[in-house]
């Protein structure tokens, strides 16, 4: 989504906020612009539609525009086509030139988010003779703020505050009053936000990577704060306009990982962390061969209690949470619900006596995730959320949270954040069979071990990347995908075929392997490439059969299944062997190739791996 950034200090604004924007470049964007001013001159605007390099070839990577305060952003078309017209900053006066160029206007702004009552807004300021060049709903809100701003003349506070009452829908907005030199105001509701101070200087920016180059010590602003910044100070304010205190959070992040470290995408570079991501999240739960949850906020009293969980999320999240499902029903005899977020909270869900709701996400911002925890929160169940980034809205709001300790996540396919959130679960799930005494000691002693030897068997199998890239460089040309697996093996490819999809724009779909013969068996055409997972001893026998239906179809095999099944080579094409590890984490090893099958195709039909094209990293709307 949307990306922003914000800089007042002593510094010359625009090469910071460029490169600021450059890191978050993976949020996808398809238009950016700057707004940069001095104390005697006015704001200057560059706007441009595509890659973030056409507005740094335009200022001279910045130097071209003096001044030590600004604004930048990068837009995700919401309201309006991408163009120049609609990217930001938006003006509160007239415009010429596309919005570029010095600007005579009072308040100038960007925003996150989405305004749903602009039209209402954009009639009303119509009729007070405002002017309206773009399409988007942020011009609407940069004008509401200067109606108010003229209209009680009372300065920033009270027309920025006025704006909010009066807007509805979500916003992370930066405005610079002319009026107010060295100073940024900034404003949210649901979209994120983080204010940072270093050396006298301030940076603001949508998300972490973009400041941790200057300061790991953060702000958050909160839902319905504002905040006016200035060169080395921040000062929050509630809707009454009156002053909050807040203390910083150290980000423990460093600026490396979010650097690409020598490898050719951040995609490639996470997949390869995965081991790390794993072994640390693990770690953070494990002590003297047990694993804690008391970090978590995870009482044994209350495992006992609980009569079922509900798991919400969205995209790769809810993938993870349809592999938790059968982990912890199999191990710890708890039902258990698998609810895509931007259903579960238009649809009324019905709550229960004694339910755990677990929203997992990575960036802890996604609009949807974040609505279904609230409504479990207003419904009084218990939740927990799995969450990646510290600090962000469902790390703050969920009743206890477990962190996965991936580090930063770049590429918009995600990898490490999907691989450390199977570890929470699964350290959930084996922790839950312990007290509910589904399991005994020694068969818990089992499962930890084979837990800690999630991230050696992991990068065995990456060290074999070069077979996969081999077999992918041959389906470059292919139309349609089909993962097919029962059990568990149904949910890992769910998760491989969103990773094909998602960068390579090859159709794949996942099956659940008895369903084919329901219908899309009909699919299936000479040559069309169905890849069956098969890491389930029990269905092992079973899939191999739907695999042979489809090949008598016309279909070209291949397979990921563990070390011993060599009896598939009779029935495929092509297999990827997997070391063996309990079956209820099979998951863990199995996506590895699917997820280097969906980077190698992307890579060989030479499209934008880790920004691909409609794709947001953060989906801070809904
Ligand atoms: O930040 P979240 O984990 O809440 O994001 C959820 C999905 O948007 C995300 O997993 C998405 O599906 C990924 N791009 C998939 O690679």
């Amino acid at each position: 989504m949307c990306g922003i950034v914000g800089f007042s200090g002593h510094h010359q604004a625009a090469p910071i906020l460029l490169e600021g924007l450059s890191k978050l470049e993976y949020r996808g964007y398809d238009s950016a612009g700057l707004a940069v001013r001095d104390k005697d001159r006015m704001a200057e605007v560059v706007k441009s539609n595509g890659r973030l390099k056409v507005l740094a070839e335009m200022t001279d990577n910045g130097n071209a525009l003096k001044g030590t305060t600004g604004i930048g952003h990068t837009r995700w078309a919401t309201h309006g086509a991408p163009s120049k017209i609609n990217a930001h900053p938006h003006v509160s006066g007239n415009c010429t030139n596309s919005g570029s160029g010095t600007v005579e206007s009072e308040v100038v702004g960007v925003h996150n988010g989405i305004i749903e009552n602009y039209q209402e807004l954009k009639e009303k300021l119509i009729k007070k003779s405002y002017q309206f060049y773009s399409q988007t709903d942020t011009e609407v809100a940069v004008k509401l703020v200067d109606y108010y701003y003229k209209k009680y003349g009372i300065g920033p506070i009270d027309a920025i505050a006025k704006a909010m009452v009066r807007i509805r829908g979500s916003y992370a907005l930066e405005l610079m009053f002319q009026e107010y030199p060295d100073e940024i105001w900034v404003a949210r509701k649901e979209s994120p936000m983080i204010i940072g101070i270093a050396n006298g200087e301030s940076f603001i920016a949508s998300d972490v990577p973009a400041i941790l180059k200057h300061t790991r010590d953060v702000y958050y602003i909160d839902n319905l704060e504002f905040a006016c910044v200035k060169p080395g100070e921040v000062h929050f304010y509630n809707l009454n306009g009156d002053e909050v205190k807040k203390e910083t959070v150290r980000i423990t992040w460093d600026a490396e990982a979010a650097e690409k470290g020598g490898f050719e995408h951040f995609m490639m570079k996470e997949i390869h962390e995965q081991p790390k991501a794993v072994k640390e999240t693990l770690a953070s739960v494990l002590k003297n061969g047990k694993i804690d949850l008391s970090s978590v906020g995870l009482s044994e009293e209350e495992i006992k209690k609980f009569s079922g969980i509900t798991i919400v999320a969205c995209g790769s999240a809810w993938h993870v949470g349809m592999v938790a499902q059968y982990v912890f029903e199999d191990l710890a005899g708890i039902p258990v619900r698998v609810e895509l977020a931007s259903e579960y909270r238009y649809r009324k869900p019905i709550f229960y006596e004694n339910e755990l709701v677990i929203v997992i996400s990575q960036s802890g911002e996604t609009a949807d995730s974040l609505a279904a925890l609230r409504l479990a929160n207003e419904n009084n169940v218990e939740t927990l959320a799995i969450v990646n980034v510290v600090g962000s809205s469902i790390a703050r709001e969920a009743k206890k949270v477990f962190y996965t300790l991936a580090g930063p996540e770049i590429s918009v396919a995600t990898t490490k954040a999907y691989s450390a959130q199977l570890i929470c679960c699964y350290a959930l799930a084996t922790e839950f069979a312990r007290i509910r005494q589904k399991i005994d000691a020694k068969y818990y002693k089992y499962l930890i071990e084979e837990l800690e030897s999630i991230p050696e068997k992991i990068d065995i199998i990456i060290k074999d990347k070069e077979r996969i890239q081999w077999f992918a460089s041959k389906q470059t040309n292919a139309r349609d995908v089909f993962y097919i697996g029962r059990g568990i093996d149904y949910a890992i490819g769910l998760e491989g075929s969103l990773k094909l999809k998602e960068i390579s724009y090859i159709h794949c779909e996942a099956y659940a392997a008895g369903e084919l013969k329901h219908g899309t068996i009909s699919l299936i055409e000479e040559g069309t490439l169905v890849i069956g997972i098969l890491t389930q001893r029990s269905l092992y026998e079973k899939t191999l059969s739907n695999m042979l239906e489809v090949k008598s179809r016309g279909a070209y095999l291949a397979s990921v299944t563990t070390y011993g099944n060599y009896n598939i080579e009779d029935t495929t094409n092509f297999n990827v062997y997997i070391p063996n590890i309990d079956e209820h984490f099979s998951a863990s090893l199995a996506v590895i190739p699917l997820q280097l099958m969906g980077y190698y195709i992307s890579l060989g039909k030479g499209l934008d791996v880790d920004k691909p094209r409609n794709l947001a990293k953060s989906v801070t709307v809904e």
